[in-house]
């Protein structure tokens, strides 16, 4: 059998991050959430396409950071749990985009820089593994779950088919919380959760508009 060299390694996340910026399918999912009881009106609609450019962008972040940790740490366990995640991440980043089709929205123009800043953060995750891995991981978590409820919460009223799907997205987060919290981890130092959170800010504030 052929072993994967260096540059297949890097080919393929090269793939992978393509793949997930342009990831344009519609989870199944999709069809279990409530539809909404009236055509949103426009105000709505341009709230709701925001929110969930936003939550879009997320996704595509997650499935960066995961990678990119997964990418580069020597832990197995770690590696095998981030590669689970991210599946899981996976059909988030589906269900978002689903949303964004039906509110007519676009993904952010950015989701390609927003992949790569992601991918580097994680894999400088990845690279200091050994005391903070799963630390990493539940902080994203943690931070993923806070913004969900704020999103939840800002949402028009009448959109009751975008606030589910954020409440499944978030029950989801609160599991790989968990998860995160069993593999056992020290907490990452706070100069990195306030790094973290001030990058998420910027790339929230600007994907809100494109
Ligand atoms: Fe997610
Ligand atoms: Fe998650």
């Amino acid at each position: 059998m052929r072993n994967f060299t260096k540059l297949d390694s890097i080919i393929r996340e090269i793939e992978y991050g393509l793949e997930t910026v342009n990831d344009k399918t519609v989870s199944k999912k999709s069809e279990e959430f409530s539809q909404n009881d009236e055509i949103l009106s426009k105000s709505d609609n341009i709230q709701s396409e925001r929110i969930m450019r936003v939550n879009h962008m997320g996704e595509v972040c997650a499935q960066g950071l995961y990678r990119g940790q997964a990418a580069f740490t020597n832990d197995t366990d770690t590696k095998k749990q981030l590669y689970k995640m991210c599946q899981e991440e996976r059909e988030h980043l589906k269900i978002c985009h689903g949303r964004l089709d039906e509110l007519g929205a676009k993904a952010s123009i950015f989701n390609g820089l927003w992949y790569l800043s992601s991918f580097t953060l994680g894999a400088f995750a990845g690279l200091v593994q050994t005391k903070y891995g799963a630390g990493f991981i539940k902080e994203t978590e943690r931070q993923v779950s806070h913004h969900l409820d704020d999103s939840i919460q800002k949402l028009p009223a009448s959109d009751l088919r975008s606030r589910e799907m954020l409440g499944y997205i978030k029950e989801d987060e609160a599991k790989h919380e968990k998860t995160a919290v069993e593999m056992g981890s020290e907490d990452i130092p706070d100069a990195a959760k306030e790094s973290m959170n001030l990058l998420s800010r910027v790339m929230k504030k600007i994907t809100y508009y494109i």
